[in-house]
């Protein structure tokens, strides 16, 4: 019944978290506090790592997409767990660096990557660098070149893939700011760049289609796609790249409407299709690289909030006031995005009330759900909104100079702090 896993409610009537009570977390750890369950990451990481074993016989590497939910404790998981990571910035390497990752684990990305993100991507020899465009492409070169360096890279490539999803998270039609299009031949100039690139190593493709995907055939095309490219770049230049990157976009389930496909389904139909397309072109069939995000953390995690005040409009809706909002989960305001949430201290109970959930900032469009059936709640009581483990912590703001909450890990029945609440301090710390 609930989205989030290990979940459960109590003899109190209070939700648990991997076996850890909510009501004792907000009480030790304050609200709004983003809660994450490590066993969830870890089962969904080994989850994608036999998959990778059972269907490509493990010639693959799943990279997390750190986008998701980036912080140092996340990356030494994803260590212990054998996993890749995909990070999009320096502020993302910088952090797995910090935590101790294997920078040949890294795979970066980016569509404007700066000079300064380049050199030290070269620097720390990161394994991977998805040149997104040309002029990235020469930059490249041409750093490595002063540099001695000979850096692995993939191309992005725009498989021309209508994903349906939301609008802004769909990335491989041609109209995208990301990566090289098929249809005009850019693609095609910029393989033959790369080859004859003096200091770079040409090792394979990307594509990404889009992100929340609930259908296995747009990820089945793309693969078709990719794969016909690599056949005419064989054709045209009698070489075999040797690795795909067929990116994330893995749907979850935020409420009972969504219908994820379960991972199984994805990668029966996405190996048999680049198996099919291998033998069709008698090429051999690459080395697999896999980005999920959204799927590894999502349904780990549930933001807790105090509700301060509760307002009645008689004949239009009752509004539950919470302490944080769209500075912590901006995903609805951004997407209409939907959430579940459960009244945490009185789990047990029906719901028969429909309220609406608001955050604290100053815009009427900074809500967490709306019409949402929830047990009857009160100020002072505290609402759990779940499966908010990706893309929350890692988009928050600081809109009305709100301080980010802090991120706990429940693990074996215990709690630890991985992020620590910003103080008002923080808040001020680089002002002049
Ligand atoms: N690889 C690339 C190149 C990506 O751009 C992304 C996500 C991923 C992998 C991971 O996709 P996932 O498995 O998480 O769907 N802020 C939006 C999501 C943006 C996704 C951006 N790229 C949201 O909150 O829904």
């Amino acid at each position: 019944m609930l989205t989030s896993e290990q979940l459960s409610v109590n003899e109190e009537g209070h939700l648990t978290i991997g076996g850890v009570d909510t009501v004792w977390l907000a009480e030790n750890y304050q609200t709004p506090l983003y809660v994450m369950n490590e066993d969830t990451i870890r089962r969904h990481c080994k989850t994608f790592r036999q998959s990778v074993q059972q269907y490509y016989g493990g010639h693959g590497l799943v990279c997390y997409a750190s986008k998701a939910f980036c912080c140092k404790e996340v990356y030494r998981v994803m260590t212990q767990e054998q996993m890749g990571v995909d990070a999009v910035s320096i502020g993302e390497m910088y952090t797995a660096l910090s935590a101790g990752f294997n920078t040949e684990h890294i795979c970066l990305h980016g569509n404007n990557k700066t000079k300064e993100e380049l050199q030290f991507a070269l620097e720390h020899g990161i394994g991977r660098i998805v040149v997104d465009n040309l002029t990235e492409l020469s930059v490249l070169n041409q750093m490595a070149t002063e540099m001695k360096k000979t850096p692995r890279i993939l191309l992005r490539i725009k498989p021309g893939i209508d994903a349906h999803t939301h609008d802004f998270i769909r990335t491989g039609q041609i109209d995208s700011k990301f990566g090289f299009a098929l249809e005009t031949g850019e693609a095609l100039e910029a393989v033959q760049c790369a080859l004859t690139a003096k200091s770079l190593r040409l090792a394979g493709l990307h594509c990404h289609i889009g992100s929340q995907i609930f259908d296995v055939s747009p990820f089945v095309l793309a693969a078709e796609v990719m794969m016909d490219f690599r056949a005419e770049i064989r054709r045209r230049f009698s070489v075999e790249l040797e690795e795909l990157n067929l990116g994330g976009g893995f749907g979850i389930s935020y409420t009972h409407e969504d219908r994820p496909v379960p991972l199984e389904e994805y990668m029966k139909a996405v190996s048999q299709a680049l198996k099919k397309k291998a033998d069709e072109h008698q090429m051999s069939v690459p080395f697999v690289l896999l980005e999920p995000g959204r799927s590894i953390v999502a349904t780990a995690g549930l933001t807790l909030y105090r509700i301060g005040a509760r307002k009645e409009i008689p004949g239009i809706r009752t509004y539950l006031s919470l302490d944080g909002g769209m500075t912590d989960n901006p995903r609805y305001a951004l997407y209409q995005a939907k959430y579940e949430a459960v009244v945490a201290n009185k789990a047990s109970l029906l719901r028969d009330e429909q309220v609406t959930l608001a955050g604290k900032c100053c815009e009427s469009g900074d809500l967490l759900g709306e019409n949402m059936m929830l047990q009857k709640a009160d100020a002072g009581d505290l609402i759990a909104v779940l499966a908010t483990g990706a893309y929350n912590y890692s988009m928050a703001s600081h809109y009305n100079r709100i301080a980010n909450p802090a991120v706990v890990m429940v693990a074996d029945g215990k709690a630890r702090v991985i992020v620590k609440r910003e103080t008002l301090e923080d808040l001020i710390r680089n002002d002049q």
